[in-house]
């Protein structure tokens, strides 16, 4: 099945049950600084799901994303081959929110151009779009393979 294929394989059903287990991971946010509760539920292409929720620091920068939390917790159970098929994410501050910046380089590590990302909307609506179209023409780790001869 074409990646195109494996995505839209994804049922109704499949994308409610990732955002309800992002909502629910967002129970468990660690957020006292900026009190934006996330989390994202990660599905695999073996069709197991993981879940992970922000974990802010008092040195604001060390502040770990749903996202970031949910890719460590997903290699560190399943191992580094690891792909995405989608990413639901969610918050509890009844805010339309994407994948941030570095969460959507994060994300393409693991996942591809046609990898569904579910997320919360203007008004609550349910949105969804594709990883390609979150980060366009991502640097990726077949970018650091050399391409050309060097002297
Ligand atoms: N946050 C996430 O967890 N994921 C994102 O993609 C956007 C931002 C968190 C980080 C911080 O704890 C809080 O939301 C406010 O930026």
């Amino acid at each position: 099945m074409s990646e195109r294929a494996q995505r839209d394989h994804i049922t109704p059903a499949q994308r409610t049950r990732l955002r309800e287990l992002a909502q629910a991971a967002a129970e468990n946010s660690y957020s006292p600084y900026s009190r934006f509760r996330v989390g994202a539920a990660l599905l695999l292409d073996d069709g197991k799901i993981v879940c992970g929720c922000n974990v802010e620091n008092c040195s604001y920068r060390l502040t770990s994303c749903a996202e970031q939390g949910a890719i460590a917790r997903a290699v560190a159970e399943c191992g580094p081959q690891i792909r995405l098929r989608a990413v639901a994410v969610a918050n509890l501050n009844r805010a339309a929110s994407m994948p941030c910046g570095a969460c959507r380089q994060t994300l393409t590590e693991f996942g591809d151009d046609d990898t569904l990302i579910l997320y919360p909307g203007e008004g609550g609506h349910h949105e969804e779009t594709t990883l390609g179209e979150l980060l366009p023409n991502a640097f990726r780790p077949e970018s650091l393979e050399p391409k050309f001869e060097t002297t």
